[in-house]
């Protein structure tokens, strides 16, 4: 597929366009604003497309990062704006943090990838205080295939949404957020034969693979990152509570609790989606599985509360 299809409304009337947009019609797309050219003001009307009359526009799929670059400008103003839906806000934000994580594993270092990784918790915290059932609308999204940059997405927006149901501050949120976004950021100094391998690591690989946590705290730390409320996190959500994990072997008390949180969300979303060598648990067999089998390495006070969290969402 040459063009992809992006919302009209993440496009702003007579904002400068860098790059093409087409309109599908029948055998070919045809050229509407041409890359460099001020969106006109009524165009809107017009960008209905073959074959339903769908209001949408098309750029060339090699243009994908010129759009997110573009659509980082508005994006405070569109997840404020009252005429998009939060289905169609949800998607948006969706699709654009995946996105950005994406490139973000591939390029750990880029400042400009990490501000706007920054930027899109702020965003995210706006629908999720603008609307109830944001979280659930966004979790609707998720991919059910297990992709490392999804899984990040998927793992900061329930740990976001766990702390707003728990009543946290704004700053907690944006916190934990940004931690549980990047909490796996330091997989991507971990070899790709290890990292994409379809199966079970055998024991050396899983030693290798157990240095990402303080390679992730490494990366932030590059980044002139000090909060010890996202570093913490960010090195310890592979801890366990009897102090059997890794990579400081903590026990609870020693802890973070956003980091508590974010192992909680981490195999909970783990679990409720696909790998190459397992199946998709439901919410409620995941939930049920981390209670026989995990509760000694998790925050029991805190696991109960995420199952009643997640009681709320599926009612919502
Ligand atoms: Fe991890």
């Amino acid at each position: 597929m040459s063009h992809v299809k992006i919302p009209l409304f993440a496009i702003k009337p007579e904002s400068a366009i860098p790059f093409n947009l087409f309109r599908k019609e029948e055998d070919h797309y045809a050229l509407v604003v041409e890359d460099g050219d001020i969106f006109p003001k009524n165009l809107s009307n017009l960008m209905l497309n073959y074959p339903n009359n769908e209001p949408c526009v098309y750029l060339h799929k090699k243009d994908k990062p010129k759009y997110y670059a573009y659509l980082e400008n508005f994006l405070g103003k569109i997840t404020q704006d009252t005429e998009v839906s939060v289905k169609e806000k949800s998607a948006l934000i969706y699709d654009f943090a995946a996105n950005t994580l994406d490139n973000l594993f591939q390029n750990p270092e880029s400042k400009e990838l990490m501000n706007r990784s920054k930027n899109l918790i702020l965003n995210t915290i706006n629908i999720i205080f603008a609307h109830d059932n944001s979280v659930k609308s966004m979790m609707e999204i998720s991919s059910h295939d297990y992709y490392t940059y999804t899984h990040s997405v998927d793992v900061s927006l329930f740990s976001m949404g766990f702390v707003n149901y728990l009543n946290y501050s704004y700053d907690d949120m944006a916190n934990i957020g940004y931690a549980a976004l990047l909490h796996d950021i330091g997989k991507s100094k971990i070899p790709l034969e290890i990292l994409n391998k379809k199966a079970l690591l055998a024991s050396d690989e899983f030693e290798i693979m157990k240095h990402h946590p303080k390679y992730g705290c490494e990366i932030l730390q590059f980044h002139g990152e000090k909060n010890n409320d996202i570093l913490n996190p960010v090195r310890h959500h592979h801890e366990k509570a009897l102090g059997t994990g890794y990579p400081d072997k903590l026990i609870a008390t020693k802890t973070h609790e956003f980091a508590k949180i974010i192992a909680i969300a981490d195999i909970f979303s783990a679990l409720t989606t696909k790998r190459s060598y397992k199946e998709a648990y439901s919410s409620f067999n995941a939930l049920q599985l981390m209670k026989n089998d995990m509760l000694h390495d998790l925050d029991k006070h805190l696991f109960f509360e995420f199952v009643k969290f997640m009681t709320t969402i599926s009612r919502q």
